[in-house]
């Protein structure tokens, strides 16, 4: 299902290659810069580790310990522990564990979703960067949602997503939101961002079969890239991509 562009490149897969897209053309922007990066949420590291390795400097603050020691490994085991900072912490309480206006590049990807408010965690985001950096935020679709619960016979949580103002479906969805593309831009706006670009990850992959996506791997990849920016398919992609600037 990967597609690697070269030994030291992230692996591209229909859920990263349109995000590394974006990502590598802010990073040509200064091609010989050490930035500073942070990832918010990042998990174990499936950015952090390859932006390490391309010679950024990168923290991940997130709120599982679990998450941390894995990442921890994985940085150790790629040989760039010494440019990757794990720290414990809440996306809402960046001020307090990262110096204001001190990023290049903040990534918060798949995180707006599951916090109990979003508002002060971009608040936060916007807080850290510097004058002109950059943030890279993924946050889940709404329309895909609908759309896969419909097509799956669940009708009734379909309306509910669909009339839900935060666009979730009741206690027992296993997030507490999914936005739109308008509803995604207006936030970021809120916290005094521009919104650079938009894009659609998983427009396709989450729909196929599995011997297509895997079959056809290349080609999957290519067509959610040449989807991605695309209305109507980047509206129903099952995440979103807003990469925005702080401005300078
Ligand atoms: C779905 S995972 C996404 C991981 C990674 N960003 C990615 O895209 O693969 C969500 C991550 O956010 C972290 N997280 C959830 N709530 C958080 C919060 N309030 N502050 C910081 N991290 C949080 C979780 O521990 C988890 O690692």
């Amino acid at each position: 299902m990967e597609q690697t562009p070269g030994p030291a490149g992230p692996p591209l897969t229909p859920r990263t290659a349109v995000v590394w897209s974006v990502l590598r053309a802010e990073l040509d922007r200064r091609p010989a810069a050490e930035l500073t990066v942070l990832d918010v949420g990042g998990g174990t590291g499936g950015f952090a580790v390859p932006l390490a390795r391309a010679g950024h400097r990168v923290t991940v603050v997130d709120a599982s310990p679990d998450a941390l020691a894995a990442l921890s490994r994985r940085a150790a085991e790629a040989g760039v522990a010494g440019r990757v900072r794990a720290v414990q912490g809440d996306g809402d309480a960046l001020a307090g564990l990262i110096e204001p206006a001190s990023v290049d590049l903040v990534l918060c990807h798949a995180v707006l979703e599951v916090v109990d408010d979003p508002a002060p965690v971009v608040s936060a985001l916007a807080g850290v960067l510097r004058p002109g950096g950059a943030a890279s935020v993924l946050v889940a679709g709404r329309a895909a949602a609908v759309l896969g619960r419909a097509m799956n016979g669940h009708l009734d949580v379909a309306a509910a997503l669909a009339a839900d103002p935060a666009g979730a479906a009741g206690a027992r969805d296993t997030l507490r939101r999914r936005f739109d593309v308008e509803s995604a831009a207006a936030l970021l706006a809120a916290a005094g961002l521009t919104v650079e670009e938009i894009h659609g990850v998983r427009v396709l992959a989450d729909l196929l079969p599995a011997a297509v996506a895997d079959g056809q791997a290349a080609a999957l990849v290519e067509l959610e890239r040449t989807l991605a920016a695309r209305a109507p398919w980047r509206d129903v992609a099952a995440q979103l991509h807003l990469f925005a600037r702080r401005p300078a």
